[in-house]
């Protein structure tokens, strides 16, 4: 269990000055909002709740009642105030009204109106509400983030109008438990500070080559052997010789886990895209199962970083009935279109020299390994359409070319992307200078170990998904963006909060702001005031220098 960061001076200064308002101190620029909202008209005056106040639905069902209710604990939690959710019509005032309005065209659009009188919230859909929410929440004043009652808050919110959708429909954040991996409670906070920020996804890494963390009930050894390594790399790699800490590592997530930690994404309108890795990276998956590998083994799990030359034999039968059988239950534990099946960094020393693979190879028709690969892929995929699925791969699996329906993650850069999406397929960019949270976010020293580079928060901001040297039709198939944290230097939540945290909601405005309205400066100056949020929350945001201090002394 993460310990509460909590400001006990800010608590005191608070009770002291804040009481009668029933603000603190720290509420002074209440619109500060993450991501900034496509228009804001701010107004006079504010929307207070009260014992009298109603959340009205003009539609309930099971999706627009997670956002009310989620509106409902924000209330309860700093004030003990329980609000009636209800079906009914827009009529009593002091109330919240929701409703479902189709002349809203983005299905994850909103228009919030906050009044003295009433707060109004339309959308398209249930998930447009939820970001009304959000909005709300980030709002109202910090103290609601305190996760206890306080005696006399008076629980208000500005007025203002606000009309809001997303510049993409892709918006997410991946996370590698592979290296190391982190507690239920905080891979839920991760998801919490996610759907805060707008965003609509967790790609969730769960297999490496120095461990397999999903349980999956067809073959126990991937978690009995493959979910364990015998000692871990110190360092970054590069020490000569290369020191080992000697202490076994491991462990993963059970099913039973695995669907509450969906579920409570669901509650939170967030999609989990899981990633199962293959052909490469997947030297944890062989050491349990050897005989899916090319070489039959002994394979150990990875105790260092790297890429490994024991992938999945693409010649041997078994081996696609073996993957198979894991994607189906993969695939009932997680409800969302897109399965992410890696692809990257799949050495072919072992495919050359392997008769089956070379078989395949023959029997095919195939050119070289290259195409072994595109093979590989695409059969993985004929299987996931036929469960009604989409496959997303790294930008690899354009080699020996493409799945014909796949979707490209471009990580190398963003050519891989633009390739993609001038072949009509859809892509997400991920490009590791821009949004691989596990680089130095400023001068190396003094920091803690990270992977080499320079991404500082300024950077992050600047980046634009949509490559210039696409035409307007071919940039339709730009999805959106996905800031990633690998954690082989990652090795506890608080750590993966100061690499992630304030790097995310740059991504996420991003995500969400149209790039013609996007301003550092704002950005900074809201953050400076969210901050007090995250404090309350107990994130362990990285607070060092935010710009990009190598291009300004350039
Ligand atoms: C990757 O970073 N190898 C996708
Ligand atoms: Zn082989």
């Amino acid at each position: 269990m993460m310990k509460k960061n909590f400001n006990l001076l800010l608590l005191i200064s608070f009770l002291v000055a804040g009481c009668n308002s029933g603000l603190s101190s720290d509420n002074k620029n209440t619109y500060a909002i993450i991501p900034a909202p496509v228009s804001l008209k701010q107004m006079n005056g504010s929307f207070t709740f009260s014992q009298k106040s109603r959340i009205i639905l003009s539609a309930i069902n099971d999706e627009t009642k997670l956002a009310a209710d989620y509106l409902a604990l924000l209330v309860k939690n700093p004030t003990g105030l329980s609000i009636p959710v209800e079906e009914g019509r827009k009529s009593i005032s002091q109330s919240v009204f929701m409703s479902l309005d189709p002349s809203i065209v983005n299905v994850e659009g909103y228009v919030l109106k906050i009044t003295p009188e009433i707060i109004d919230i339309k959308a398209n859909s249930a998930i447009g509400l939820f970001y009304a929410v959000q909005t709300i929440r980030q709002l109202l004043p910090v103290d609601v983030e305190n996760g206890k009652i306080i005696e006399g808050l008076i629980l208000s919110v500005p007025a203002c109008e606000i009309r809001d959708e997303p510049a993409f429909v892709y918006r997410g954040m991946h996370l590698d438990v592979g290296r190391h991996m982190f507690p239920v409670a905080d891979i839920k906070r991760y998801i919490d500070m996610i759907s805060l920020h707008k965003m609509n996804t967790f790609h969730w890494h769960l297999t490496e080559d120095q461990g397999w963390r999903i349980e999956i009930k067809k073959y126990p050894k991937l978690t009995k052997i493959g979910g364990f390594r015998k000692e871990t790399l110190i360092g970054s790699g590069n020490e000569k010789p290369q020191v080992f800490d000697g202490k076994p590592y491991g462990g993963f997530y059970t099913q039973e886990e695995v669907k509450d930690i969906v579920a409570y994404a669901r509650s939170k309108f967030i999609t989990i895209i899981p990633e199962i890795e293959m052909p490469g990276h997947s030297t944890a998956a062989l050491a349990s199962y050897p005989e899916f590998s090319c070489t039959g083994g002994p394979i150990e799990v990875a105790t260092k970083w790297g890429i490994f030359p024991d992938v999945y034999c693409a010649g041997k039968e078994a081996t696609f009935k073996f993957l198979e059988d894991v994607l189906s239950e993969v695939i009932d534990l997680f409800p969302g279109k897109y399965i992410h099946i890696g692809g990257d960094e799949c050495p072919k020393d072992r495919w050359k020299k392997c008769l089956d693979c070379q078989n395949r190879i023959k029997k095919e028709g195939l050119k070289d390994e290259k195409e072994l690969q595109s093979y590989f892929i695409s059969r993985i995929e004929k299987f996931l359409i036929s469960k009604n699925r989409k496959l997303i791969g790294w930008d690899e699996i354009l080699e020996g070319g493409l799945a014909p329906e796949a979707t490209v993650m471009s990580w190398r850069g963003v050519e891989g992307g633009i390739e993609a999406a001038k072949q009509k397929h859809n892509v997400i960019m991920s490009p590791y200078n821009d949004v691989y949270l596990y680089i130095y976010q400023c001068e190396p020293e003094g920091q803690p170990l990270a992977a080499s580079g320079y991404l500082p928060l300024e950077k992050v901001y600047s980046f634009n998904p949509v490559p210039e040297k696409l035409n307007a039709d071919e940039q339709k198939y730009i999805l959106g963006l996905e800031g990633c944290l690998w954690s082989e230097f990652v090795d506890s939540p608080q750590l993966l909060e100061y690499m992630v945290y304030p790097r995310m909601f740059a991504i996420a405005e991003t995500g969400w702001t149209p790039a013609s309205q996007k301003d550092f400066k704002s950005f900074l100056s809201r953050l400076e005031i969210v901050k007090k949020r995250y404090d309350a929350i107990g994130i362990n945001y990285f607070k060092g220098e935010y710009r990009n201090t190598r291009a300004i002394k350039n």
